[in-house]
């Protein structure tokens, strides 16, 4: 099928590369020139695992190209994928600027019926708004015909990605036209072979589930984010009370791990603009406000835990693995590394930062801090430790799970790790001489200086 996606970003530049590689012809369009001119030299814009080599892989076989030149590029398709972004705005609602604009755009400039996804994670009733554009412009050109939108939120995985958009759960489609409906099933068609996962719904029911899937996966983190510091208080370990309740199949054992709180250009903003359809009808929703606030409170536990155990922070300096809001990805946008940043270059303190993919992205956040020498950003995470008085560990990378502790042992100036992510055995690491705190759980007497001398 001969398509174009519109934004070259996340989930863009994903969906594109993806359905190219079952064989369509896909153009990827985006409005940001040094984007598309990186990916016209098969250099992605963002890091993704394996995106890269499937988009040069592509490109050679002709089946994917990008461009800034949307018109031409949409000339020509049956299926236009809009994927721009849509950021909160002032108000907590979720702008969709971007989405109307391009919608305009498309009115006029398509020469024929198309179908036209709304893939942007945007309010309910969007998609019927962009339709209405469409409509208009066809009914002032007196126009026989009329293109149709659907709603297909997009439910990937930064950092698993591609995987995710391979071998989705489900795959839901917002559709109210029966041809639509037959062209969307068959453009996803190879990526469901084993068993059908395609639901369909009613374009705002669709809209509704992208908004209800991320604000219940807030919820969960939210959840055990709470319980975890009642656990605190009381002794309790939270990593046996998340053991306990994830093997009751009622609830499972995904989103349940107690931490620093969840950031990312999803789920707050989303919780954000959900709260603000509400309010829009003259509704409170009191559980995603207290997800929203447990979570802001939450971001501040690092702080908090330096704060505890070092006192003040002025002149301190503070040693960070992990500054993506998550492993496996470059994003920064609305991670814990920014509130812990923010607090700790305004109090004066000296932070050594290190992080396998999000580094340019945090100084170009900070270039003042960085110019200055006050926030330093290194290529090798050992190198973060020198004269630190704490690790802080807020993103659980994969090489972050089994480090040389001796040697985090031994470079740091006060052996205290801060463990935003509960991914270290807090005896073992009272063992090894650190004094360990997590997210719940209780700081372990040191060992005693004969076993000290055995490990
Ligand atoms: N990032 C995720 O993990 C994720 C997952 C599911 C859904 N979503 C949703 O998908 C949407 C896109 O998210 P993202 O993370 O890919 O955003 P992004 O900011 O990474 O990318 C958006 C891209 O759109 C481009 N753009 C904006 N206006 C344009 C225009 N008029 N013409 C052409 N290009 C234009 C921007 O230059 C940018 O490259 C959002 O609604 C988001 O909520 C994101």
């Amino acid at each position: 099928m001969q398509m174009t996606v519109i934004g070259c970003g996340y989930v863009g530049l994903v969906t594109a590369t993806c359905f190219a590689e079952m064989g369509n012809r896909v153009c990827c369009v985006d409005s940001n020139a040094k984007r598309v001119d990186a990916l016209q030299h098969g250099v992605a814009p963002i890091f993704e695992p394996g995106i890269e080599p499937m988009i040069q892989t592509n490109q050679r076989a002709g089946r994917l190209t990008f461009s800034t030149e949307l018109d031409t590029a949409c000339a020509r398709s049956e299926v236009i994928f809009i994927a721009v972004g849509t950021p909160p705005a002032a108000d907590g609602a979720a702008d969709i600027s971007q989405v109307l604009a391009v919608a305009a755009r498309l009115a006029a400039c398509l020469e024929q019926p198309t179908v036209v996804v709304c893939k942007s994670t945007s309010p309910v009733g969007t998609a019927c708004r962009v339709q209405s554009i469409l409509d208009q412009h066809c009914q002032r050109r007196g126009l026989s015909w009329r293109h149709t939108v659907v709603s297909n939120p997009e439910f990937l995985k930064e950092g698993a990605a591609i995987d995710d958009f391979m071998r989705p759960d489900r795959i839901v489609l917002g559709c109210e036209d029966p041809h639509a409906e037959a062209v969307m099933r068959s453009l996803y068609e190879p990526f469901v072979r084993n068993h059908d996962r395609i639901l369909s719904m009613s374009r705002r029911a669709a809209e509704m589930t992208k908004y209800a899937a991320n604000t219940f996966l807030a919820a969960r983190i939210s959840y055990i984010n709470e319980i975890a510091s009642l656990c605190e208080q009381l002794g309790v370990d939270v990593e046996q009370v998340r053991k306990g309740i994830g093997s009751d199949q009622r609830i499972g054992h995904h989103f349940i791990y107690a931490g620093c709180g969840y950031g990312g250009s999803c789920f707050p903003k989303d919780i954000r603009a959900l709260l603000h359809m509400a309010d829009e009808q003259g509704m409170q929703l009191p559980i995603l406000e207290a997800v929203e606030q447990r979570n802001q409170l939450q971001k501040t536990w690092p702080l908090r835990m330096l704060q505890r155990e070092l006192g003040s922070l002025y002149g301190r300096t503070l040693a960070i693995w992990g500054l993506a809001f998550k492993p496996g990805t470059d994003d920064i946008r609305d991670a814990p590394s920014l509130v812990l940043l923010d607090a700790l270059l305004a109090g004066g303190a000296q932070v050594r930062a290190f992080d396998p993919a999000a580094s340019d992205n945090i100084a170009q956040r900070y270039p003042e801090a960085v110019k200055k020498g006050q926030l330093q950003l290194f290529q090798d995470p050992y190198a973060v430790l020198n004269n630190a008085d704490a690790l802080v560990l807020l993103t659980e990378w994969k090489q972050f799970r089994q480090p040389d502790f001796h040697l985090v042992a031994q470079r740091l100036r006060t052996p205290l790790l801060i463990d935003g992510r509960n991914q270290y055995d807090p005896q073992a690491m009272a063992d090894l001489g650190l004094r360990h705190v997590g997210v719940g759980r209780q700081v372990a007497p040191p060992a005693s200086p004969v076993l000290r001398e055995v490990v």
